[in-house]
């Protein structure tokens, strides 16, 4: 199955779930309390639809994309694993009630932070969901870093399109990964962008050569995804 039909069966699939209570919580800038986002059904319907059970999450803030991927997740199953992190804990009742979710609070990028995490959730995983602080580097670091460590089969990146720094790391991933990233941004109804990557499948493109180092354009080596035989564009 190709990635797009995988992101198609993730929205059909989550329009159904029932997401009450899944809030966005205060908005950082305005304090406006926000409801359900048109996002979380398509987090919550990736998760069922591809019986997605180990989660990491960076970026927790209030709780609602945790809660919708919890809504989603079958957690019934002896292998399931939800985990978020931040650095700060603002988390809602509705996600610290949640007795299997494992929440973590520090700076996602310091060593102590994945040590922490590393010692609860066992790698592989099914599922990293990146939202975070939105520069180039500092998700590119968090790829890179949670990547390595954790080998998910899927990543997902908010935010793809929020900022000049989002949008030239998207196009970097997507030269280098090619046809194992895809944007679904329009499926998740999310403007300011959705970026999913198959992320094992493109190592694994990446390692045996399917994805030849010449085809890849990208400006620079992002997010753990490149290998030795790397070339920076113009050398
Ligand atoms: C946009 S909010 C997350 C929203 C949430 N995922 C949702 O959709 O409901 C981004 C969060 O990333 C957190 N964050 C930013 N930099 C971080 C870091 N270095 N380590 C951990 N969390 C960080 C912020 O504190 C903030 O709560």
């Amino acid at each position: 199955m190709n990635l797009q039909t995988v992101c198609e069966n993730a929205a059909a699939t989550g329009r159904s779930i029932d997401l009450a209570g899944c809030d966005y919580g205060p908005h950082k800038r305005s304090a406006q309390f926000l409801g359900v986002q048109p996002y979380y059904h398509f987090l919550a319907g990736f998760v069922r639809s591809l019986h997605l059970r180990k989660v990491l999450e960076i970026g927790t803030s209030y709780g609602g994309s945790m809660m919708a991927i919890h809504r989603g997740c079958e957690r019934d199953q002896p292998d399931a694993q939800l985990v978020t992190v931040d650095k700060v804990d603002i988390a809602g009742k509705g996600l610290t009630s949640l007795a299997d979710v494992r929440r973590f609070h520090g700076d996602s990028l310091a060593s102590g932070t994945l040590q922490e995490i590393a010692a609860h959730l066992t790698s592989p995983i099914d599922f990293l969901y990146i939202d975070s602080k939105h520069s180039y580097d500092h998700t590119d670091k968090n790829l890179t870093i949670y990547g390595a460590q954790f080998r998910p089969r899927f990543v997902i990146l908010d935010d793809i399109h929020l900022n000049s720094e989002m949008e030239t790391l998207w196009a970097d991933i997507r030269d280098t990964v090619q046809q194992y990233s895809y944007d679904a941004s329009e499926l998740a109804q999310r403007p300011t962008g959705f970026g999913v990557l198959d992320y094992v499948a493109a190592k694994e493109a990446l390692r045996t050569g399917e994805l030849a180092p010449a085809n890849r354009q990208a400006k620079r080596q992002v997010g753990g995804l490149g290998n030795s035989a790397y070339r920076q564009r113009g050398t």
